[in-house]
């Protein structure tokens, strides 16, 4: 299992542009590889996807977690070079946009509140908070890991409904978890609960916030890992 950060607001490696949201690339052991959001660019996406290595012209599958700009920019420079790609994104994306989005794809799966099979090895939560939020359950040989847009629901909360759903502990928790205007007392309650729940790695990036990501550092050790653009996870 291999998840490449392809756009993310946190830097990394170099040549490749960090701009405000959000896209992952996943390439499970079998199977095809799928997009997890699109960030806010589509111009800038398709450049890092060059950058790493990744070819998204083999697209066929992409997850939208919600509709908020930073992760919905890219979808169509993802759809310009990848037109026979079947979105799963949610009932919170106005039904105008649904309905031309079907013309532009392969086909659109609608996600509403209760979790659901999106398809071979990977799960949605179902739309949480009042945003209408989805987060993906991947199964992996390593265990189940979670991914997440912004976490606008709580990034606890996923987590939990996520660890329920995998009926285990979480191996990874990874994405935006939105504790970038956050106290500190409530960035340690967001660390204490994902440690309650029992999850063994973190990789806090994009709104996940700057103090947010040195603490889980401090707490987690070298199971937090380092996210930003271009960041690669091996698993
Ligand atoms: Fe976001």
């Amino acid at each position: 299992m291999k998840l490449t950060i392809l756009f993310d607001n946190v830097p990394g490696r170099k040549g490749m542009k960090a701009l405000w949201g959000f896209a992952c690339w996943v390439e499970p052991e079998e199977g095809e590889p799928w997009l997890f959001d699109t960030g806010s660019n589509g111009r800038v996406l398709l450049e890092n996807a060059r950058v790493a290595g990744v070819d998204l012209t083999r697209t066929k599958t992409l997850v939208l977690s919600h509709p908020h700009w930073d992760h919905v920019g890219g979808l169509d420079s993802v759809l310009e070079i990848a037109p026979a790609t079947h979105l799963y994104l949610t009932e919170s994306f106005s039904k105008l946009w649904i309905r031309d989005l079907e013309k532009l794809s392969d086909g659109v799966t609608v996600v509403g509140k209760e979790p659901m099979r999106l398809f071979d090895g990977v799960d949605s939560t179902g739309m949480m908070a009042e945003i209408g939020e989805q987060s993906a359950l991947i199964r992996s040989p390593a265990g189940p890991l979670l991914l997440t847009g912004c976490a606008h629901a709580g990034i606890v909360e996923i987590a939990a409904r996520a660890t329920e759903m995998a009926e285990e502990p979480l191996t990874l928790v990874m994405g935006g978890f939105h504790l970038f205007r956050s106290e500190e007392w409530e960035i340690a309650e967001a660390i204490e609960g994902l440690s309650a729940l029992g999850v063994r790695k973190v990789c806090p990036t994009h709104c996940t916030g700057k103090r947010a990501a040195e603490m889980f550092e401090e707490i987690f050790g070298e199971d937090c890992l380092t996210g930003g653009v271009g960041a690669v996870v091996n698993l």
